[in-house]
């Protein structure tokens, strides 16, 4: 039994798709979440940028929190930065490419599959990389999607805008007739509704949330560091920007449940100079 909580990160509320599917799958758990609002979209930034935020975030999670795993609930920084912090931290860290490919491998019936992300990470070719290694992979069709994570930062996740970019950006998918869209960005779920439409209703959506939730909890079995289950366990969030605005923006898309919500300050060459929440 390990009382520490998972730490978990994403640029914004992206990664609360992945926070929701672990807390429903391992109530028991405690969960330490922190939206880099104030530092997103992480898409169109350089990948090296992208990699020192993660770093940041993950140490001050280890550090000020004392996580017993990272889970790193954004793609970009998954592509970014998942090797440099396994390699770095003390504690395991489980990124959302692998798992998401897996269930996407699952999901295929004509073996060709589309995956839609930001341009960070379609163009760093993680996923491509992690597709070419599986066994039998399917043909794979890929699309950057900016824009996406703007109008779901902006609690924006039915308007006509958003249908129209998502008419624009998908066409390439539909005609390459892919038969399961995989969902490479954890803000794209909250568009599910809209992007299931403009592909149509034989294609199947595939996020990455659940499977790595699974990973998760099959990692804390393996090492014998879950909690006792049957208690409940606590979830604070954190966001580097407006705090309000995550309050209310998140308990839309996430829930009442994410109540207070702390806010965290990166300076330019340390770790987090002040926490507001003071825990
Ligand atoms: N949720 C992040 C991802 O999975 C969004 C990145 C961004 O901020 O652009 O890639």
């Amino acid at each position: 039994m390990d009382e520490r909580p998972i730490g978990m990160f994403d640029s914004g509320f992206g990664g609360l798709t992945v926070a929701r599917a672990l807390i429903d799958l391992a109530p028991a758990e405690n969960l330490v979440y922190v939206g880099d609002t104030g530092r997103y979209p992480y898409g169109p930034r350089p990948l090296a940028e992208v990699r020192e935020f993660a770093i940041e975030i993950a140490r001050w999670l280890v550090e000020v929190h004392d996580v017993k795993l990272v889970v790193v609930a954004c793609n970009t920084a998954s592509a970014a930065a998942l090797e440099d912090l396994q390699g770095l931290l003390a504690v395991p860290v489980l990124g959302v490419i692998e798992p998401g490919v897996k269930s996407m491998a699952r999901a295929t019936r004509n073996h060709r599959a589309g995956v839609i992300g930001t341009v960070g990470t379609i163009s760093s070719g993680a996923y491509q990389r992690a597709v070419a290694e599986l066994e039998d992979p399917p043909e794979l069709h890929c699309a950057a999607c900016p824009g996406f994570v703007e109008f779901v930062e902006r609690g924006d996740t039915h308007s006509d805008q958003v249908a129209v970019l998502a008419e624009r950006l998908l066409a390439p998918l539909r005609e390459a007739g892919v038969d399961t869209l995989l969902l490479g960005c954890t803000h794209y779920p909250f568009l599910a509704r809209t992007i299931g439409e403009v592909m149509g209703r034989e294609v199947v959506l595939v996020s990455s949330a659940d499977e790595t939730a699974f990973e998760v909890r099959d990692m804390l079995d393996r090492l014998g560091c879950g909690r006792r289950p049957g208690q409940a366990g606590y979830h604070r969030f954190y966001s580097s920007g407006d705090v309000a605005w995550f309050q209310r923006v998140g308990s839309r898309l996430f829930g009442e449940e994410i109540g207070e919500v702390g806010s965290v300050v990166w300076s330019p060459h340390e770790c987090p100079r002040r926490e507001a929440r003071g825990d």
